[in-house]
């Protein structure tokens, strides 16, 4: 008999879609409107909200931001009713706040849920990120090797030439070099505005979107919930921050971080089984986005479980009253 306090992530998981999906509802008013501000709030609200009803002792370990810069869902702030099993949230009400305000592809919100202690507290820095879809031998590429390497490594792997890989690239000037190095290898580059949680999830389903490796620089939380996605889809992924100034060396310390060069893998930053619900708020190749209609609302979420390796997508349709 499950205890009360267990990680019960199958009937969580439920639970956790409709946070997602109250986040995507939220925003479904200023997609496109040129409001990422407004946006972002909106889904903030509705995430912290429906997050609040759920029998979690929670702790958002990825959210918003430190306790000071963010008035809700802020690193650290207690969530759930306060019964229930002790887990770790990672959190983004919106990956993608200027793709939604531009009603540009692939903007999401995103939750991932693990017991306690187990999901990496990454700071608000970059991190340096390489994934890979599943079926592949373990390591066979690395954020050592040079883009070059990758790119070469992974054909031989799949048995194509280097012109048959397509890569993901955040489309940033830091990313020039990393961009002109993977274009000289003959590999094509899907290049994204934002939005690599996205980004990642695409290397778990090449056949549908089309990528086969993502690499580059963006945000640690991200990654943390990147990995918690992969982890259940299938797929390999690295991770090692990076430091511009010693602030951000001082946030990696106050998240416990000893180690600035350490290499996490996936599994590294995700430790124990997750749940991670996504559901789309623009059009994209994993997730449709919001539908809006005269009477109702129509949402796709995404809810995977890393113990079953279980893939959900849901539709979601309600009235508007
Ligand atoms: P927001 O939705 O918070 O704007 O983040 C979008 C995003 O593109 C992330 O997906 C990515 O990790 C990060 O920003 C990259 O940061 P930067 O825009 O500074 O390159």
């Amino acid at each position: 008999m499950p205890d009360k306090t267990d990680f019960n992530d199958r009937m969580l998981s439920l639970g956790l879609a409709r946070v997602s999906e109250a986040a995507a509802h939220a925003s479904a008013t200023l997609i496109g409107r040129g409001d990422e501000k407004a946006a972002d709030q909106a889904a903030v609200n509705a995430m912290r909200e429906q997050l609040n009803k759920l029998d979690i002792k929670g702790v958002v370990v990825i959210g918003e931001g430190e306790r000071d810069e963010a008035p809700m869902l802020f690193i650290g702030e207690e969530v759930g009713s306060g019964t229930g099993p002790e887990v770790d949230i990672a959190l983004d009400p919106l990956e993608g706040t200027t793709l939604t305000a531009k009603d540009m592809p692939n903007a999401l919100t995103v939750i991932a849920m693990a017991p306690r202690g187990t999901l990496l507290h990454a700071p608000d820095v970059y991190m340096d990120k390489l994934a890979i879809g599943p079926g592949y031998d373990k390591d066979v590429v690395s954020l050592d090797m040079t883009p070059t390497e990758r790119v070469e490594a992974l054909a031989k792997a799949q048995g194509v030439k280097p012109s048959d890989i397509t890569v993901c690239i955040l489309e940033r000037p830091r990313h020039e070099d990393l961009i002109a190095e993977v274009r000289a290898t003959g590999a094509a580059i899907r290049l994204i505005t934002d939005g690599d949680v996205a980004g990642v999830m695409h290397c778990a389903e090449p056949e549908l979107t089309g990528i086969d490796m993502y690499m580059g620089a963006g945000g640690a939380p991200e990654g943390v919930l990147a990995a918690s996605a992969l982890k259940c889809m299938g797929g390999q992924m690295w991770g090692r921050l990076l430091f511009r100034n010693d602030d951000e060396r001082g946030r990696a310390k106050k998240a416990g971080i000893t180690d600035f060069n350490r290499i996490y893998s996936r599994d590294d930053m995700v430790t124990a089984d997750v749940i991670f619900s996504a559901t789309g708020v623009t059009n994209g190749s994993i997730v449709r986005g919001v539908k809006r209609e005269p009477k109702f609302l129509e949402t796709e979420t995404i809810l995977m479980r890393s113990k079953t390796g279980s893939v959900r997508r849901m539709i979601y349709r309600n009235p508007i009253r």
